[in-house]
């Protein structure tokens, strides 16, 4: 709401004034998808506005902040062993520690936090990010540890300050939360049902972008195809209006479900020039089965089935995806089925993820959990496929000449430049600081795995 972000604001402005001249810094790390790193821009932004500037190094910084994600386990050590190495920095020099994003919203480790790690100050929870400035003066004022979580769905705040980490290229969120529970997943718990954000809010936001010399937006929701504008406005409907945004050259999407790839989005993507032809099409498994143990709600035949119909509207169109292995019950047959999809389809990329039980989801409590050693074997499994198939599918590039918007200057070698095809391979090639933030022609002479090589047109 407008009148809490205006508070929040003047807030800013007291802690502002309290930090004059103080050089406070301020580091942030971030775990998980491209919404949590889009919430540390606006996080970083707020800092900003409150007079503290960036440092990469923890041990300068005045202010640390950890965005968490609890989508898989691994993240959890991950945090836990961060913040104990900030205990000596506590104690040395004050620090203020604040914990936010996903993870906060689970019961059982905000618990662990303030029993195993009390000198955390600040705790906050996804729909509550908006009050750190609140919750900041509190500490600056009192140093009593603050915890700001709620369970109910945030409201959508427009007009918080973002600093944005590249100048090119902006994700823009356009819906909060997920609807779809499927049985493997937190996030529908820690980001609550799905809202969109008002289309004149999103349009506004990206016109501002291409005004300030971004080229490429990412559109960013759980479910963006299910975006839902009011008045019968669809996700189709905003591709649409984006894509004759003036400026913007390349418009992204992340994540769509396949259930809701309608017609209208098709068709969208086909005919709008700027809408990039590699698309993101979570598989999760190959086995129907198996999907229906997920709570995916299609088969799949139906996910071939679209990914036909897709590739007859849609000439070149490339596929994503991502591939969980060892779901509970998933049989030897069941994976067999996974490596057929993948054959199949032919991924330009899989993001391929171990099943990871977590609590309080309806498949932690499945019977049948697959052992460990099975896990990583199908994993591996997986990932020799996958890794057979970009090598192929990268000769298909050689001797093509690619549309390539520059991003910067390559990390081992000064002279040569990088950046990414439509379909979002690295490229690599020799070129000047002309070259720079713009689009150009390379023609492809190699491959590498993970990267291309180009030259000049
Ligand atoms: N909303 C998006 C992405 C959510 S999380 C979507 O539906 O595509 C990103 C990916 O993490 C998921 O697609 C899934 O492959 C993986 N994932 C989610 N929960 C998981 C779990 N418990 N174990 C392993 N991988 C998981
Ligand atoms: Fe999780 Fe499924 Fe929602 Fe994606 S669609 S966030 S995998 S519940
Ligand atoms: Fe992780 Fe939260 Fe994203 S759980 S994947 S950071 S929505």
């Amino acid at each position: 709401m407008k009148s809490d972000i205006n508070e929040q604001y003047k807030i800013m402005e007291k802690i502002r004034n309290m930090n004059l001249n103080k050089n406070l810094k301020y580091t942030i790390y971030t775990m998980g998808c491209q919404l949590n790193e889009n919430d540390s821009e606006k996080i970083s932004g707020m800092l900003e506005q409150m007079g503290y500037t960036f440092t990469e190094e923890i041990s300068d910084a005045d202010f640390v902040c950890f965005n968490t994600c609890c989508v898989r386990e691994n993240a959890e050590d991950k945090l836990f062993g961060k913040i104990g190495e900030m205990k000596r920095l506590k104690e040395e020099k004050g620090t203020i520690i604040a914990i936010g994003g996903c993870m906060m919203q689970e019961k059982h480790i905000v618990e662990k936090l303030k029993k195993s790690y009390p000198f955390v100050d600040i705790i906050f929870g996804t729909h509550t990010m908006q009050k750190l400035p609140e919750d900041i003066y509190n500490i600056l004022k009192t140093r009593k540890r603050v915890e700001d979580i709620i369970d109910i769905d945030g409201e959508i705040y427009e007009g918080l300050p973002i600093k944005r980490s590249d100048n090119l290229k902006a994700s823009v969120t356009i819906m909060y939360g997920c609807n779809n529970f499927c049985t493997y997943c937190i996030v529908p718990y820690v980001r609550g049902r799905e809202r969109s954000r008002k289309v004149r809010d999103i349009l506004l936001e990206i016109k501002e972008l291409a005004k300030e010399g971004y080229k490429e937006i990412t559109l960013l929701g759980q479910n963006v195809n299910s975006y839902d504008g009011g008045d019968g406005y669809k996700f189709s409907n905003l591709l649409r209006d984006v894509n004759r945004i003036d400026g913007i050259e390349k418009i992204r999407f992340i994540s769509p479900h396949p259930k809701d790839f309608k017609d209208d989005v098709i068709d969208a993507i086909a005919e709008c020039e700027k809408v990039s032809k590699i698309v993101h099409l979570p598989l999760q498994s190959g086995s129907t089965k198996v999907l229906k143990m997920m709570n995916r709600k299609y088969t799949r035949e139906e996910y071939l089935e679209l990914v036909e119909k897709m590739k007859k509207k849609i000439p070149n169109i490339l596929f994503s995806t991502d591939i969980i292995v060892g779901f509970p019950e998933e049989t030897e047959e069941d994976f067999l089925d996974t490596l057929e999809v993948v054959k199949k389809v032919n991924f330009e990329q899989v993001f391929m993820f171990i099943y990871s039980r977590r609590v309080g989801t309806p498949a932690d409590k499945m019977e049948n959990q697959i052992p460990e050693e099975v896990k990583h074997e199908r994993f591996n499994r997986l990932k020799e496929l996958v890794e057979s198939q970009i090598s192929v599918n990268n000769q298909k590039y050689i001797g093509t000449i690619q549309e390539v918007l520059v991003e910067g200057k390559s990390k081992t070698n000064e002279n040569f430049l990088t950046g990414r095809t439509d379909s979002n391979k690295v490229v690599v090639f020799e070129g000047s600081e002309e070259n720079m933030n713009k689009v150009v022609k390379l023609k492809i002479v190699s491959e590498h795995m993970w990267y291309l090589k180009g030259e000049l047109e």
